[in-house]
């Protein structure tokens, strides 16, 4: 098993990565969590089929209580209506101060259920089991839980730290061939902003095949560069910033697709290629960063470039929003490896994008 520990202040917790792990859960989370007796665990109506009798039982074994909320699969469940009757069905379990939540889906479930242990009781211990690559190298780890409002994605939510993150990469073994692309593009930008070698290894094993026989190693090097920006800045005010590579561009297309055409994976493989262009034009990143990236993304299958409008784009980076601040720091590489924060008027990143 590969472990590594989220070093935060009275708030440490271990990820664990192994094959079979979710069949062992019981163990784990009795460890984790010594005082709880119920566990309430969130789940969605495609990963629920698949792994929900499992965990439970390992749980139940362990000695714990546990209650199964499923929600409908899908972005929309990360809204107020599901986190209302997740804390009424909470309450109704009678889940206490000393019990806790389980998060057992990809980024949907584990953001939804995340911020319903932070919110219920004014707070109550959680643990990650992510099933999607997504979720496993990104949204399950650094405490980041959140809903979609109206108005955008993840506009209400907290920082709450899992106390335990389980990871069996077994579960990607169900992901169709689009989704496990999309968790690639995240592993890739690893590779750019944090390690040129970790590039060059996912550059050299491209199918799907290949990548997962080395899917554990694959995954502690994703959740060990996060774990590392995390303990220097859980509150995202400085180098967590950089994680957004890719994103701020992505968004744009997202928006230009209207959430549906595009799949944030898709969009933020296209915004990283646009933004290794950007740095070109700016003098910021080498002329043989974008043709290398585009070569990885595209062989994984993910697109190198999306069109979208001028709109689309002011939309992105808060042209669009009077008061928002005139410059905005966009991220990128000044070398394949290594990702910096570039300030620049938003006016002028529209002219240079458009
Ligand atoms: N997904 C970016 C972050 O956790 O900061």
């Amino acid at each position: 098993m590969k472990t590594l520990t989220v070093a935060l202040p009275g708030r440490s917790y271990e990820i664990l990565i192994q094959r079979g792990l979710l069949a062992q859960a019981g163990a784990h989370c009795r460890k984790a969590l010594p005082r709880a007796s119920r566990l309430f665990v969130v789940t969605d109506s495609n990963v629920g089929p698949l792994y929900l009798e499992r965990v439970r039982a390992g749980l139940e074994g362990a000695g714990f209580q546990v209650t199964a909320h499923t929600v409908p699969a899908g972005e929309g469940s990360k809204c107020a209506g599901q986190l209302s009757e997740l804390w009424e069905a909470m309450m109704a379990a009678g889940l206490t101060r000393t019990d806790a939540v389980v998060a057992l889906g990809g980024g949907v479930v584990g953001d939804l259920a995340g911020f319903a242990a932070a919110t219920v009781l004014r707070g109550v211990d959680f643990v990650q089991m992510p099933t999607t690559l997504l979720s496993q190298v990104d949204s399950s780890v650094g405490g980041k839980v959140a809903i979609d409002l109206h108005h955008g994605k993840n506009l209400a939510g907290a920082f709450w730290q899992p106390k335990l993150v389980l990871m069996d990469p077994d579960t990607l073994d169900t992901l169709d061939d689009q989704t496990f692309a999309d968790g690639m593009a995240e592993v890739v930008k690893y590779g750019c902003i944090k390690d040129a070698a970790f590039f060059d290894f996912l550059a050299a094993r491209l199918s799907r095949g290949e990548l997962m026989a080395e899917i554990e190693h694959i995954l502690y090097t994703c959740c060990d560069i996060k774990r590392g920006v995390v303990e220097r800045d859980e509150r995202d005010t400085g180098e967590r910033m950089l994680l957004n590579f890719g994103h701020t561009l992505g968004h744009a297309y997202e928006l230009a697709g209207h959430y549906e055409t595009w799949s944030h994976g898709q969009a933020v493989a296209a915004g990283m290629c646009a933004a290794a262009k950007l740095g070109v034009r700016l003098g910021v990143t080498p002329a043989e960063v974008p043709p290398r990236l585009e070569g990885v993304l595209s062989a994984l299958g993910l697109p190198t470039a999306i069109s979208c409008t001028a709109e689309d784009y002011a939309a992105a980076v808060g042209l669009d929003k009077k008061g928002a601040g005139d410059s905005i720091s966009v991220i990128l590489l000044d070398k394949l490896g290594h990702a910096v924060p570039h300030k620049m008027p938003k006016a002028e990143l529209l002219e240079e994008l458009t």
